[in-house]
């Protein structure tokens, strides 16, 4: 099955799929196993040491999970992608296969929260070093950051939680001339709205969790490879690639050629970290796929409406979507986003802190909690829960302002989502 031959909402449901040998089940079952049993002593050798094309050990290569990653491989229009536990087992993953202590790393400065705290505490711990970048900077600006052990430019394609739509072709002009791989994390647009290969990314990544999975139920992660960048050329920069293994093993380079860097992240990162995703999440996450785009065109068109209809409601000072017309990022999000502009809006409450608090304890059809990407609309006051560790002006910094509330807007019927809305909005005048 090929991107050429079968569209999206075909390949959502079939591409990667495989039929059970011994049941001919026509889904794909749930590999509940640990491990795989070998044929004779030879076959033990051969599947360990990878020249089998059977399976070894669960930890790195479950069938239900690989299914998965094919069919996510396939609708990014990648190469390879590797299923983990979560959407930070996927960025920890895919930057550990990309640097090591002493490394530096370029990314953006509008993240996920997670994402930055994981940046700025957990992974400098372990000797790595990040720089962010405003999103507006030129490609000459970026270039000048670059540095010999810079390894990666990081981003997000659209910014959660202010949905900033970011230039990727400017990053992949950066990432192209300075050698290095720009790895986009795709979770709030989903292939469905955005693959950000086809605008030159390397490596995308994903938290399964949300859009894909879509029904709140489960974590998982992934890293998907664009199969183009070109590790060889750089080889001083990714010897763990391009060099023998110490024992004088073949490199990955000379073994993979373009998908090295896939295989590193499986046989060694996911090996030897552990970051497995159980398969019976993969299961749930296999039938949130499936609907996708259905799920998907329903979410953004909910979104438009919702934000169309918030703006201008006295008790906002502002309402921030990218589809909006008079967004800042209304032109990158016609150009980077041309089927809808995803279904995270945020808006700011004129009365600040207080003014949240009586707006989501008003709610009363929408979900207060911290998640997004599910079939039902959520709500959370972002500065005093996700964001509440950070000092005020580092807050403002980031345009987390005190009445900042994220929506997550699921596929509800739109009015009565405007009207739980518009109610709890009135409540805080
Ligand atoms: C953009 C983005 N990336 C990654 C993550 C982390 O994903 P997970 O919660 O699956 O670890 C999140 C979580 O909210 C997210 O919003």
């Amino acid at each position: 099955m090929t991107n050429e031959q079968y569209g999206f909402e075909t390949r959502q449901v079939h591409a990667g799929e495989i039929i059970d040998a011994e049941a001919s089940a026509r889904i794909t079952p749930i590999y509940q196993t640990a491990g795989y049993q070998f044929d004779s002593f030879e076959d033990g050798v051969e599947r360990f040491a990878g020249r089998s094309t059977r399976r070894a050990y669960s930890r790195n290569d479950n069938p239900t999970n690989v299914v998965a990653a094919r069919r996510l491989a396939d609708l990014e229009g990648g190469t390879d992608a590797v299923l983990v536990a979560s959407g930070q087992a996927a960025i920890a993953a895919a930057l550990f296969a990309l640097a090591s202590a002493g490394d530096h790393i370029l990314t953006t400065k509008k993240l996920y929260e997670g994402t930055r705290e994981m940046f700025r505490g957990a992974l400098v711990r372990q000797g790595l070093s990040f720089e962010a970048i405003d999103e507006s900077a030129t490609v000459d600006e970026w270039l000048a950051r670059v540095r010999p052990n810079t390894k990666a430019i990081y981003t997000e394609s659209i910014p959660n939680p202010l949905g900033e739509v970011v230039d990727l072709k400017k990053l992949a002009e950066v990432a192209d001339r300075a050698g290095i791989p720009l790895v986009v994390d795709n979770t709030v647009a989903t292939p469905y709205l955005q693959r950000p290969f086809e605008f030159g990314a390397h490596i995308v990544i994903h938290s399964t969790s949300k859009w894909l999975a879509g029904h709140g139920a489960v974590i998982g992660g992934a890293i998907v490879d664009g199969g183009r960048f070109d590790w060889a050329a750089h080889a001083d920069r990714f010897p763990q690639l391009t060099q023998p293994g110490s024992r004088g093993e073949q490199s990955f380079t000379d073994r993979y050629g373009s998908g090295a860097y896939g295989a590193y992240l499986r046989s060694v990162i996911v090996l030897e970290y552990g970051p497995t995703v159980p398969p019976t999440s993969t299961f749930l996450l296999l039938h949130g796929i499936e609907t996708l785009s259905l799920r998907m065109e329903r979410h953004v068109q909910n979104a438009q409406r919702i934000a169309e209809a918030l703006e201008g409601h006295p008790a906002l000072t502002a309402v921030h979507y990218p589809g909006l017309a008079g967004s800042p990022y209304r032109a990158l999000s016609d150009k980077y986003l041309p089927d809808g502009a995803g279904s995270i809006i945020s808006i700011d409450l004129a009365g600040g802190r207080e003014a949240a608090r009586t707006f989501v304890d008003s709610l009363e059809l929408v979900s207060h909690m911290t998640h997004i990407g599910d079939v039902r609309t959520l709500a959370i006051h972002t500065g005093s829960t996700i964001h509440a560790k950070l000092t005020e002006p580092e807050r403002l910094d980031l345009g987390i302002t005190p009445g900042l509330v994220r929506l997550s807007i699921g596929i509800e019927r739109a009015d009565d989502l405007i009207r739980d809305l518009t109610r709890a909005l009135d409540a805080t005048l």
